[in-house]
């Protein structure tokens, strides 16, 4: 069964309290029940963590290989900045979906630019809570259909 490692950055810990009228009310254990009975469906199994740390998300993906087939990343405001995660997405070469609650591109101009994007499969941005299962839904696709 495939194996997939959902990655939460920084602040998403906050969701349902934090800006509501940008990222919605509904809260990160919401997501996750949400996206764990998406994967059930699509007969695939989850792993989750949320860190405030960039260390720590690199770590986790360094510790994917061999344990995940993809990884779903809504890396938040490190999705802006940080050399370090995509450096890590590359050396392990798992395939990556992007993620992000609001849509980047309706924002300020420094949320414009990923430094995940190169790296990653493709971006879903602007769905709320959505863009994880949409997101899932299109690595699962991704993997079934291009992995064997
Ligand atoms: C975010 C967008 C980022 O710009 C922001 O820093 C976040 C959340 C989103 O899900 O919309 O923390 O990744």
């Amino acid at each position: 069964m495939l194996s997939i490692l959902v990655l939460h950055g920084p602040n998403l810990n906050l969701l349902g309290q934090r800006e509501p009228g940008i990222y919605g009310s509904v809260t990160l254990d919401t997501i996750d029940r949400q996206l764990e009975q998406a994967a059930e469906a699509l007969h695939v199994r989850l792993s989750s963590l949320q860190s405030n740390h960039e260390g720590t998300l690199v770590d986790a993906i360094h510790a994917a290989l061999g344990q995940h087939q993809g990884i779903l990343i809504n890396a938040g405001a490190y999705t802006h900045t940080s050399v370090a995660l995509r450096d890590a997405i590359a050396a392990v070469a798992i395939p990556t979906v992007e993620v992000h609650l609001s849509n980047l591109y309706r924002r300020e101009a420094f949320r414009h630019h990923s430094y995940i994007a190169p790296v990653a499969i493709g971006q879903i941005s602007g769905f709320g809570a959505d863009s994880y299962r949409l997101g899932l839904d299109a690595l699962v696709h991704y993997l079934n259909h291009t992995e064997g």
